[in-house]
């Protein structure tokens, strides 16, 4: 290797998805390098294939993905073409991944501190005990609080931006060359993403780790990253250093980008304050164990109203409860003291039909879209059950109502 050869060059780079006998190219000749202590963003919008390339450059992707051609050369290797059992001698050594979807990533039967030695005892001669050590100074290097009890907890007792952090404690295990982060930070708040890229930038200085960082968010990138690659529909757009992108960008797509990066604030309506409160909790509480007689408070004599007619923002960082308190507002988790009244009736305690006319009222888009869905259906299937729950429609009234909510 030449002291100059890129880390990783990405050359031509075609992939493509099998839907029924039909392949569908996403991606489409896709150049970039990326030098060791370089943090390279790749941005652009959902569906864009960001987390296709992502996929393919380690080796990781669908079963029903092919590479339709091009190379991916580690160090001036081409990795391409390496069989799974040559890529897993690399993965978590030389590149990791830290994946898109938290939920879907933790195996649910194994603890965490299991999952994050895994990558120890395979790749290391160190003894349980200093793995152990290095799990519990690994997680708590990622800012998750407790990591002595948390190294025992299962992936549901966490909250989704706890599991992501875990996610990346494991591919910073072993120091790899190469980290691909895919919206590594998107479920975190500012303080905690802050502390993880700063992570991320420690380990570049100090071992010359290489980021690949996918993100949506061009204004982190512009922060973050020494150059950006932007993506659209399958072809980069526009690939310059982070400074030049933002003072002379070249493409009208780059331009909209960092335009919309700055929302202007939207005109709202004014909500009645005498009316009947749309959703009103009082003096919520509700712990979960934390270790052997010990409890975490999750919430604590939470009180407040929301108006009809009014968005309210619940802010907090990582673990505070805000997922939680969604899940007790709805129904779907008992507090353990307080009330919650919608429009006026109390919702704990229903149950059976009342409980199930609940959810006319109430609705939930949940924080993790990979779980929340089921595999099985397809996307019409789950998006109209509401409506064969609640409504006489015919089928095809409920695909019509269905194809103008997806539009
Ligand atoms: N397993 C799959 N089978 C078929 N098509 C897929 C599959 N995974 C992704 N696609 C399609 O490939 C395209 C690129 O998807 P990809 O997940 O790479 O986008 P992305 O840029 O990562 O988006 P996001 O920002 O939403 O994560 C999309 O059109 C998507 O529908
Ligand atoms: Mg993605």
């Amino acid at each position: 290797m030449s002291a100059s050869a890129p880390l990783l060059a990405v050359k031509h780079l075609s992939l493509s998805y099998r839907s029924g006998h039909q392949w569908r190219q996403v991606v489409h000749e896709v150049s970039f390098d990326l030098r060791a202590g370089e943090m390279v963003a790749l941005v652009g919008e959902s569906g864009s294939g960001k987390t296709t390339t992502a996929q393919a450059i380690i080796g990781l992707m669908a079963d029903n993905a092919r590479r339709d051609g091009g190379e991916i050369r580690l160090n001036g290797e081409n990795i391409a073409d390496w069989s799974q059992k040559r890529l897993s001698q690399l993965r978590g050594v030389r590149i990791s991944l830290v994946p898109q979807d938290p939920g879907n990533s933790l195996n649910p039967v194994k603890t965490i501190g299991a999952q994050v030695d895994e990558i120890l005892r395979l790749h290391t001669d160190l003894s349980a005990a200093a793995r152990r050590s290095r799990v519990v100074a690994l997680l708590t290097r990622v800012g998750l609080s407790h990591p002595q009890q948390r190294v025992d907890h299962y992936p549901h007792q966490l909250s989704g931006g706890m599991k992501q952090r875990v996610l990346i404690a494991i591919a910073l295990a072993l120091s790899p060359d190469l980290i691909i982060a895919d919206e590594p930070t998107s479920a975190l708040d500012v303080t905690v993403q802050k502390r993880i890229l700063d992570l991320l930038d420690a380990l570049r200085r100090e071992s010359g780790t290489a980021v690949l960082f996918v993100t949506h968010d061009l204004a982190l990138a512009v922060e973050r990253a020494d150059r950006i690659i932007v993506f659209r529909h399958g072809e980069i757009q526009e690939s310059a250093p982070a400074a030049q992108l933002v003072a002379a960008p070249q493409h009208p797509y780059t331009r909209q980008l960092l335009r919309d990066a700055a929302p202007p604030r939207t005109a709202r309506r004014a909500p009645d304050r005498l009316a009947t409160p749309a959703i009103s909790a009082a003096a919520i509480g509700k712990s979960f164990a934390l270790g052997k007689n010990q409890r975490l408070q999750a919430l604590h004599n939470v009180s407040f109203e929301v108006a009809r007619a009014s968005t309210h923002a619940l802010v907090g960082e990582s673990g505070s409860g805000k997922t939680t308190l969604a899940r007790i507002l709805l129904g779907f988790e008992r507090a353990d003291s307080g009330s919650v009244t919608l429009e006026g009736a109390p919702v704990s305690g229903l149950r059976g039909e009342a409980l199930r006319q609940l959810r006319r009222k109430i609705q939930f888009v949940y924080q993790n879209p990979f779980a929340s869905l089921d595999p099985r259906q397809t996307l019409l299937q789950i998006v109209e059950e509401p409506l064969r729950n609640f409504e006489r429609l015919s089928a095809a009234e409920r695909r019509q109502r269905v194809e103008a909510v997806m539009a």
